[in-house]
């Protein structure tokens, strides 16, 4: 299949594309995700071929207008309504009682169907002027999720057919999964929409602890994708947990000319390895802008080893930690 490459203002071409059953991978303000009719199973069915992802890991309904929800959804519960109005369009995705017309494969046969509301201007585009959208990250699974067209077409040229490329995405990380089909609302998923700002609007609110921690043996996961080795590049991804100077001082100790680090600007006259500058000190917005494109950064240049340094877990580290702990397999070494 030959896979093509639309600029932004095609989104016309694209949404035939997607009428007719086929796959698209589009932009959003996240991630680039990999787009297909969410009503038609078998075109749903092509997207966890093209991916190569496991059948039991459910996909989100991508939407443009509110007026969709009655279609995907069996409730819309008052506290999703509130979460809706103060975030969508946005990085949130909400997880709600399914409606029948939604396809088993969407849901991977659950009671429950993820929603989000992008607030991608080409991402809107798309839907409105084809259907809601199922969903995933545009990448084959188990890799880094992509943030520009050509991460994109690196895993995708070939099985696909087209990419919009609407330039680099502005957050860099997945949405914030958070599920209101239980009694307490519980994030699934860290995002750029951070645990702090939902309690604001809904109260409380419980984090999965699958969000920081391996699932122990046998042990359900509440949301399926986080039983899965994730966002890894080829190169092993190591975690070190100590000060600046612990940091510096152990890469430059075991380091060769294949050892990259993930360091905040400035650093890097301080590391004498190959450097992947990811942003400001503790600017963790940037390190999640940035955190993707430079796992993919340092295998492009052949890198064995990529150190990075222990995130905060709070405010939008929680999702730069949720992400770099399952690109390292939860490997950290502490250095106190
Ligand atoms: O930002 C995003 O969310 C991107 C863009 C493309 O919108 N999409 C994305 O999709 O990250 P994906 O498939 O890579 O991740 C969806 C996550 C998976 O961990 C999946 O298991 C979980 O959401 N999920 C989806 N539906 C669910 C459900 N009904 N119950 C529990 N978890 C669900
Ligand atoms: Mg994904």
């Amino acid at each position: 299949m030959k896979t093509l490459l639309l600029t932004a203002d095609q989104t016309d071409k694209a949404a035939e594309i997607i009428k007719r059953g086929g796959l698209v991978a589009m932009p959003t303000e996240t991630v680039y995700g990999l787009a297909a009719d969410a009503f038609n199973g078998q075109a749903v069915a092509d997207i966890f071929r093209a991916k190569g992802r496991p059948m039991d890991n459910p996909l989100i309904v991508h939407i443009s207008s509110l007026s969709q929800m009655d279609r995907i959804v069996r409730e819309f519960p008052e506290k999703a309504k509130a979460l809706a109005d103060r975030f969508w369009p946005g990085p949130l995705t909400i997880i709600l009682p399914r409606s029948d017309s939604i396809p088993p494969e969407v849901s991977a046969g659950l009671d429950t169907v993820a929603v989000r509301y992008p607030s991608h201007p080409v991402a809107q585009q798309l839907i409105s002027a084809s259907c809601p959208l199922a969903a995933p990250s545009a990448n084959l699974s188990g890799s880094p999720s992509p943030t520009t067209a050509a991460h994109v077409m690196s895993d995708m040229d070939g099985r696909i057919d087209a990419v919009i490329d609407g330039g680099d995405c502005e957050v860099g990380v997945e949405s914030t999964v958070i599920t209101l089909a239980c009694p307490i609302p519980r994030i699934l998923r860290p995002g750029g929409i951070t645990a702090e700002q939902i309690r604001e609007v809904i109260g409380d609110i419980e984090i999965d602890p699958a969000v920081i921690k391996p699932l122990a043996e046998g042990q359900k996961a509440a949301s399926p994708g986080m039983k899965y080795k994730h966002y890894s590049p080829k190169a092993d991804v190591i975690l070190l947990d100590g000060d600046d100077e612990a940091f510096e001082k152990y890469i430059n100790e075991v380091m060769d000319d294949k050892t990259a680090a993930l360091c905040y600007n400035g650093q890097q006259e301080r590391l004498s390895c190959i450097c992947i500058a990811i942003g400001e000190k503790d600017d963790y917005n940037a390190y999640a802008h940035n955190l993707f494109a430079s796992l993919r950064k340092a295998d492009e240049m052949g890198c064995t080893k990529v150190y990075a340094h222990c995130p905060r877990k709070d405010g939008v580290g929680l999702a730069v930690y949720n992400r770099v702990i399952r690109a390292a397999g939860f490997k950290i070494i502490s250095l106190q």
